[in-house]
């Protein structure tokens, strides 16, 4: 992902209102089950905070984000951990890994084919993989309410919407052409209780969304944000409560012993 493209992303931001991404994230750790002395790249790793876990059950783990911000943010929290700077779909860093982990970040890369080609060729053979990112129909009463909003205001939101949401047949399809064997795939929903009270939508607008606000105005800004909340109130709001309409992909695969 390109952090011009999306806005810049606020990692002070990401750690206070959005800290319900690592904390939902920890299931994959379990699904990873990262041990003692394993080496381990995190891929998409943002602040750090899983990459941080992964380390207290023992594991060396290196983490990778596109976004300098976060990757500061991360080298702050956690000093003793290594950090990179690095795209999902180009990163190779001549090292072979126990595992590879991603939570929370492929849905960033519509380029999947190449940010498989980066897992398979950073595992080392038998080396396993396991991520959890959006799956179809993630966010699609949210999608939906922006891309109407941003259209209001004579934008076309289609070439600005940076997510990917595969379904688990395209996306295993996405791993088998990479070399990997793909052991475990499912989707579910997780209807997933957004941070921050009334304000919580425009919180999850502000981090998640500024690539189809780039380039407009404050006040140009305000009646979109203004406007999806208007339109995903009656469906998404409830009791002081906003609750996203998550859908996850989660997938265990190894590399195959060569
Ligand atoms: C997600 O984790 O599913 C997600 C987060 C931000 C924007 C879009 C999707």
């Amino acid at each position: 992902m390109k952090e011009a493209e999306q806005g810049k992303w606020d990692a002070d931001h990401y750690d206070t209102q959005m800290h319900f991404v690592s904390k939902l994230g920890r299931g994959v750790v379990e699904l990873l089950g990262p041990v003692q002395g394993e080496s381990v790249l995190d891929l998409g790793c943002g602040t750090g905070s899983l990459a941080g876990q992964m380390a207290l059950l023992g594991a060396e783990v290196t983490g990778v984000d596109f976004s300098e911000t976060m990757i500061e943010q991360a080298r702050l929290k956690y000093p003793e951990l290594l950090f990179e700077v690095g795209d999902a779909r180009t990163y190779r860093s001549g090292r072979k890994f126990d595992a590879v982990f991603s939570n929370a970040a492929l849905h960033w890369v519509p380029q999947a084919d190449e940010a498989a080609r980066t897992v398979a060729e950073a595992l080392r053979p038998g080396g396993r993989f396991a991520a959890e990112f959006g799956g179809f129909g993630n966010v699609a009463r949210i999608e939906r309410a922006i891309h109407e909003a941003v259209r209001e205001e004579g934008i076309d939101p289609e070439p600005r919407n940076p997510w990917y949401y595969p379904t688990i047949g395209e996306y295993t399809g996405v791993l088998e052409r990479a070399g990997l064997d793909v052991r475990f795939a499912e989707r579910f929903d997780r209807p997933t209780e957004l941070p921050g009270g009334e304000e919580a939508i425009r919180h999850w607008l502000h981090a998640f969304a500024g690539s189809f606000l780039a380039g407009t105005d404050a006040a140009a800004r305000e009646r979109i944000t203004q406007s999806v909340e208007e339109r995903l109130r009656p469906e998404l709001f409830r009791d002081g409560t906003w609750t996203g309409d998550y859908c996850r992909i989660r997938v265990l695969a190894w590399k195959p012993q060569g």
